[in-house]
C-alpha cells in the first residue's frame, strides 16, 4: 500500500550524512524506503533486532513489506527496558550478528525504543570495526531523540550510557503510526523532549505548542506529525553543528538532564519516574533555576512550568515524595558523565524561553540551596 509522502529531513554530516524520514506508515514500505540498506541481503536475511513489544506490534507488516520484495527476517529479540544496555546483551547481540556472517558493508535494524536503538548502535560501531544500522525507532522519544545523532551506548555499574560510540546510522525511519500502540504515560514522556526543543531554541515552537500540546498527545496525525518533524530538524541542526558534542552547542540538547539526572540516580532509574518525567522536571527546575539568577522572569519560569504541567508531566519536585535534601541531590550531580576535571559541572540555563545557554559559573553549593527550597 502506498504511504503519504514522508517528510525528510537530512542529517548534513558529510560522508556520514544520512535521512530521517517522518510519515503515516513507514513501516509498511520498508523494503522501498530502506531499498539502498536492503541490497546486501538479497540472498541472506535481514537482521532485525527488536524489543519484544515492538516486534509484537509491528513485526508483521515489516515482514510483509519486506517478503513482498522477495527478502526475509532473522529476528532477535531484546527485553524492554534499561538492563539490556548490558555488557551481556551487548555480546549476546554481537555474538548472534557474527553467526550470521554480516559483512562491514550490511546493515543492521533496530526496531524499538533507546535502548534497542543504542545497543544496536553500539553494536554496529564495534562489530568487525563498524558496520551499518538502521533505525526504526517506535516511542516518541526514539523519535525525536534518541535515533537521531549517532549517541550509541551500553550501561555498566558506573553510570547509564558509559561505554559507547558516536556511530551514525545510515537511515532513520520515524513511522507516526507506530506512536498509536505506546502507553499515555510513555508518550508523555517522549513529549518532555519535544518541549525541549522549544524550550532551549525555538520560542515560536514553544508558543505553537502551549496551544497544541493536547493534540500532540492525542496523536492527532497532523500536529503530531508537525510537532515530531519540529523537533528532528532541530536536532539535525544541532548535530550538524557539533556532532560529537565538542563545541557546547549539541550540549544544549542536554537541557533538564543535570538535575533530571539527578532525580532519576535518587530514585533508582526506575519506573518511579521515567527518563523523559525527569526532563520534564529538571526543565522546570532550570528554568526556576535560571529565574533565581535573574536570567528569565518568574513569569517565564511559570510558563515553562505550565506547559509542562499542563501535557501531564511533573512540574513539582515535591510530586516524588522524596525524603532526601538538596545535598543529596547534587551529589548524584557529581557523578554525571559532564562533571570537569577542575570540579566544575555546567548547567543548561535559560536566558529566556527558546534561549538555553551553558553556564559554567554555577556553585554547587548555590543549587543544593536552590533544591532544599523546592524539596520543602
Ligand atoms: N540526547 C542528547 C544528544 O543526542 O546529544
Amino acid at each position: 500500500m502506498a504511504v503519504n509522502t514522508p517528510e525528510t529531513i537530512r542529517v548534513e554530516l558529510g560522508g556520514r550524512s544520512y535521512d530521517v524520514l517522518v510519515g503515516a506508515g513507514l513501516l509498511d514500505d520498508i523494503a522501498q524506503l530502506a531499498a539502498p540498506f536492503l541490497e546486501s541481503h538479497a540472498s541472506r536475511p535481514v537482521p532485525i533486532v527488536a524489543d519484544v513489544n515492538a516486534r509484537a506490534h509491528h513485526g508483521a507488516r515489516i515482514e510483509a513489506s519486506l517478503g513482498a520484495a522477495g527478502l526475509e527476517v532473522a529476528w532477535y529479540d531484546v527485553a524492554s527496558g534499561e538492563a539490556s544496555k548490558s555488557w551481556a546483551s551487548l555480546e549476546r547481540l554481537t555474538d548472534w550478528l557474527l553467526s550470521l556472517g554480516i559483512t562491514r558493508s550490511d546493515h543492521v535494524f533496530a526496531l524499538g525504543g533507546g535502548v534497542v536503538g543504542d545497543l544496536v548502535g553500539f553494536a554496529s560501531a564495534i562489530l568487525k570495526r563498524g558496520c551499518g544500522f538502521v533505525q526504526l525507532p517506535t516511542t516518541l522519544l526514539s523519535q525525536v531523540d534518541s535515533s537521531v545523532g549517532g549517541k550509541t551506548a551500553i550501561n555498566t555499574s558506573a553510570g547509564k550510557n558509559m561505554i559507547g560510540a558516536f556511530h551514525q546510522p545510515s537511515l532513520v525511519l520515524a513511522d507516526t503510526d507506530s506512536l498509536a500502540t505506546l502507553p499515555d504515560r510513555e508518550m508523555r514522556a517522549g513529549y518532555a523532549e519535544v518541549i525541549k526543543y522549544g524550550l532551549l531554541g525555538d520560542a515560536e515552537f514553544f508558543a505553537w505548542l502551549e496551544a497544541n500540546s493536547r493534540a500532540v498527545l492525542d496523536r492527532e496525525p497532523e500536529p503530531l506529525e508537525y510537532a515530531i518533524a519540529t523537533s528532528i530538524r532541530a536536532k539535525a541542526r544541532i548535530v550538524a553543528e557539533d556532532e560529537r558534542e565538542t563545541s557546547g552547542v549539541r550540549a544544549l540538547l542536554n537541557l533538564g538532564h543535570t538535575f533530571g539526572h539527578a532525580l532519576e540516580a535518587e530514585t533508582g532509574f526506575s519506573d518511579r519516574l521515567l527518563h523523559g518525567e525527569a526532563v520534564a522536571l529538571g526543565m522546570v527546575l532550570a528554568a526556576r533555576y535560571s529565574a533565581r539568577r535573574g536570567e528569565i522572569s518568574d513569569t517565564d519560569a511559570s510558563r515553562a512550568a505550565t506547559a509542562i504541567g499542563a501535557s501531564g508531566l511533573p512540574k513539582q519536585i515535591t510530586a516524588l515524595g522524596l525524603t532526601c535534601n538538596g545535598e543529596t541531590l547534587v551529589d548524584h550531580m557529581r557523578h554525571d558523565k559532564k562533571m570537569e576535571g577542575s570540579g566544575t559541572l555546567p548547567f543548561l540555563l535559560l536566558k529566556g524561553l527558546g534561549e538555553a545557554y551553558m553556564a559554567r559559573d554555577v556553585e554547587l553549593s548555590d543549587v543544593a540551596a536552590f533544591l532544599d527550597k523546592e524539596l520543602a
